[in-house]
């Protein structure tokens, strides 16, 4: 059986944190995620923090109202959950966020914060949006977002992308291809990143059943020198 096309998900929250520099109105990350679009992303990917060092509410209501997919990526808080609905994403990814953190630290703890995680993705379920979970690639972790009704698993790759050496490297993808396969058995959909970059994308776009890629920090940093419409196709090419 022939496997669908990888999906690209461009993160473009660094293009609102260059403008919240400024607190200015340049650069649009509506204007990014229409030629991200154009350049071949399928998705289109923020996320809403407590703290709105970024992207803000009303960046997300009008990159809603856009054609096409919007996933949102949250915290388990009540008001950016309430924002998030208001807002209405196809998609949305819980993850931790620690006040302070640069990026989303590792994934959550959903054996620890069960309960809590599965009375969320109910609700968010319940709304209509496909729900996924932000995860180490670790089999206690694929149970429990299983058993708590997730559509969908997004691997943290960062274990992957910090590794420094090529042993290194093949230890943590095939951390991640047990990961997915166990996940792809049980029905649910694989997405991944964190990290990844031009350098080290290819060996996690090759594994079998991911059928997603959230790509934001490196395809932002590599729009400064070349453009964003090259800097996603170059990466839209690297992925397929
Ligand atoms: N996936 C999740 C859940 C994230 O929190 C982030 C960072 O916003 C990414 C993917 C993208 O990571 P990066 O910006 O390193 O490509």
């Amino acid at each position: 059986m022939k496997e669908q096309r990888i999906k690209l998900g461009v993160n473009i929250d660094h293009i609102a944190t260059l403008r919240q520099a400024r607190r200015d109105i340049d650069p649009d990350p509506v204007a990014a995620a229409q030629v991200a679009r154009q350049a071949g992303a399928d998705l289109i990917v923020c996320h809403l923090r407590r703290d709105r060092r970024h992207i803000q509410d009303e960046d997300l209501q009008k990159l809603c109202r856009l054609k096409g997919e919007t996933h949102v990526e949250l915290s388990d808080d009540p008001k950016v959950i309430a924002a998030v609905l208001k807002a209405r994403p196809t998609s949305v990814c819980l993850v931790p966020e620690r006040p302070g953190e640069v990026s989303t630290e590792g994934g959550l703890d959903v054996v620890r914060n069960f309960k809590s995680l599965q009375k969320t993705v109910a609700r968010l379920k319940k709304s209509g949006l496909e729900v996924s979970l932000f995860l180490a690639p670790e089999a206690p972790n694929v149970r429990a977002a299983h058993n708590m009704g997730a559509d969908v698993v997004e691997f943290d790759t960062s274990d992957y992308t910090a590794a420094k050496t090529k042993p290194a490297q093949k230890a943590e993808l095939e951390r991640l291809e047990l990961a997915t396969y166990m996940a792809w058995e049980m029905g649910m959909t694989v997405h991944s990143g964190h990290g990844l970059d031009y350098h080290n994308v290819t060996p996690v776009a090759r594994v079998p059943h991911m059928s997603a890629l959230n790509i934001g920090y490196s395809i932002v940093a590599r729009a400064v020198f070349v453009g964003l419409k090259s800097a996603v196709s170059e990466m839209r090419r690297l992925v397929d």
